[in-house]
């Protein structure tokens, strides 16, 4: 998007009047605001938009070519220039005999789920005999936040082992996990794209050795999901234990694959299968709704008009409902690592902000902790509220008590309260958006997961950037394993780093710490 229209964009918004205002002249912005597409009921009317900034969005996103763009992402063009790789996530989840990149997947979905549906019916058991209780997934970013948020998300149909997820280098994880888990019915899942993850390969490792000491075919109880299976296999993951996906699936986009499988053995191959179809729904209506009935069009522009027009720096996703909680760390990977860059693809500085800070908590718990702020504070901040028509839980009334906060909180934030007394007076005017799944299943949590990705991927279209990439998480790996070194070799690095003190400080104290 060249400068000029980049700037007339900013100017309207600065010309769109309170939102108090905008729904005194058109009470009728909820209907041409609001999208249900794919089980979500999304309301977008109290966002600061009038129906010609409206129009300057929807435009904005054909100037940019979000429609060609997809098509070119779907026929594996080289879309990850800096990485020289295709983006494939949505042929995951595409018919087996849409293009050769579906079918390649669907041949390892399959082997995933069959696996999966084997140690949830004990057919398939550990070295001594045992059926499987414990499925513990290792891995980190990519390979843990998308299947544990979900496993989380849909801990209702859970009926196979017990799912535990391990991510930290910080032993404390691994402990807490292999608590209560006893080897001969644990089965661990090496969830590495890469397969070389510090942190993975060292929980791995430890894994491994806690195996070894009880089972001497520890090999029966691992299993790979990588797309680097000469590096699995020469760890010592038996060939028919390897689940592949691709070079071509970004980390952060990987949930629909073989990624995938710790949510397969809590859930079952079926339901995993739910959760593909709502998420290859949601592929179909971005690649053919029309602009104003596009959800992940509108929720893109939102987001990118809130974070790169308005410079707000952050954006608050508080799912309404428990079940949802690990959704904002798991969005904070998909967006932030897809788009909190500052180069464009043509080399150049980006205009306007790019990934905003995405943080949240399950309400109502963050109404008694930080919305304090969210009403009053100085800085505004976008919300995001998500949550589901039909109730979770055995207490109907319970879910309407949790509708009515999503209502009060959103009221509030946008048509504020006039006081004499200062203190007790609310601006109001703060944007927020409400997504409402018509119920927390695997259709629909596919659904609203596909939506996120194509809303991130097209807001890095609007900022100019590529979305696929990361080469910011990469000084700080190369780093650690020079300090690693240098602490496991006792030596004092005379390097005049800015962390040398530090660094000799941690040296010479450990020498007096207890080690384990
Ligand atoms: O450090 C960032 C990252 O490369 C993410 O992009 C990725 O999801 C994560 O590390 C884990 O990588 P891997 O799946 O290769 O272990």
């Amino acid at each position: 998007m060249d400068a000029e229209v980049f700037q007339s964009l900013k100017n309207l918004t600065t010309s769109v009047t309170s939102l108090s205002e905008l729904f005194q002249k058109d009470p009728s912005r909820s209907q041409w605001l609001t999208v249900d597409a794919c089980g979500i009921h999304a309301d977008f009317s109290r966002q600061r938009i009038d129906s010609s900034l409206f129009e300057a969005l929807l435009h904005s996103a054909e100037v940019v070519d979000v429609r060609g763009s997809f098509g070119k992402l779907i026929s594996g063009e080289i879309m990850n220039a800096t990485e020289g790789r295709s983006v494939g996530h949505m042929a995951l989840r595409a018919p087996a005999n849409s293009s050769p990149l579906a079918q390649q997947a669907s041949g390892q979905l399959e082997r995933a789920k069959l696996l999966a549906d084997g140690i949830r019916s004990g057919a398939i058991v550990g070295a001594t005999g045992k059926k499987i209780e414990t499925v513990i997934n290792i891995g980190i970013g990519g390979s843990d936040l998308g299947p544990a948020m979900a496993a989380r998300a849909l801990r209702r149909f859970a009926n196979g082992p017990v799912v535990k997820f391990v991510s930290n280098i910080d032993a404390a994880d691994l402990d807490e996990a292999l608590h209560g888990a006893h080897p001969e019915t644990t089965l661990f899942v090496i969830s590495s794209k890469t397969f070389t993850t510090l942190e993975t390969m060292h929980n791995a490792e430890r894994a491994r050795r806690w195996t070894q000491a009880s089972v001497s075919e520890w090999a029966s109880h691992f299993v790979a999901a990588t797309s680097h299976a000469e590096a699995a296999l020469s760890w010592g993951i038996q060939k028919d234990r390897c689940l592949e996906f691709f070079d071509w699936v970004g980390g952060r986009f990987s949930l629909s694959s073989v990624i995938g499988f710790p949510v397969m053995c809590s859930i079952g191959g079926d339901q995993f299968s739910e959760f593909l179809a709502g998420m290859s729904e949601m592929d179909h209506h971005v690649v053919t709704a029309p602009g104003n009935v596009n959800l992940p069009v509108i929720h893109a522009l939102i987001w990118w008009m809130n974070s790169a027009l308005h410079s707000f720096p952050t954006v608050a996703v508080i799912p309404y409902s428990h079940d949802l909680s690990r959704l904002p760390a798991y969005l904070q990977q998909l967006v932030m690592e897809s788009n909190g860059k500052s180069v464009g693809v043509d080399g150049r500085t980006v205009l306007g902000g790019t990934s905003p800070v995405v943080w949240g908590e399950a309400g109502t718990n963050g109404q008694h902790a930080f919305f304090q702020m969210l009403h009053q504070g100085t800085q505004v901040v976008p919300v995001e509220f998500v949550t589901t028509a039909a109730s979770l839980g055995t207490d109907d009334e319970a879910h309407d008590l949790l509708f009515a906060n999503v209502i009060a909180q959103s009221e509030a934030l946008a048509a504020g309260r006039a006081h004499n007394e200062l203190h007790k007076s609310f601006e109001g005017n703060r944007p927020s958006s409400v997504l409402v799944l018509d119920e927390l299943s695997p259709r629909c949590l596919g659904s609203l997961i596909a939506m996120y990705e194509h809303s991130a991927t097209i807001q890095g279209w609007l900022m100019g950037i590529n979305s696929f990439d990361q080469w910011g998480v990469e000084l700080g790996k190369v780093l650690a394993v020079d300090a690693a070194s240098a602490i496991a070799g006792g030596s004092l690095v005379d390097k005049k780093t800015m962390t040398h003190p530090l660094l000799n400080w941690y040296v010479s104290i450990r020498k007096k710490l207890p080690r384990n």
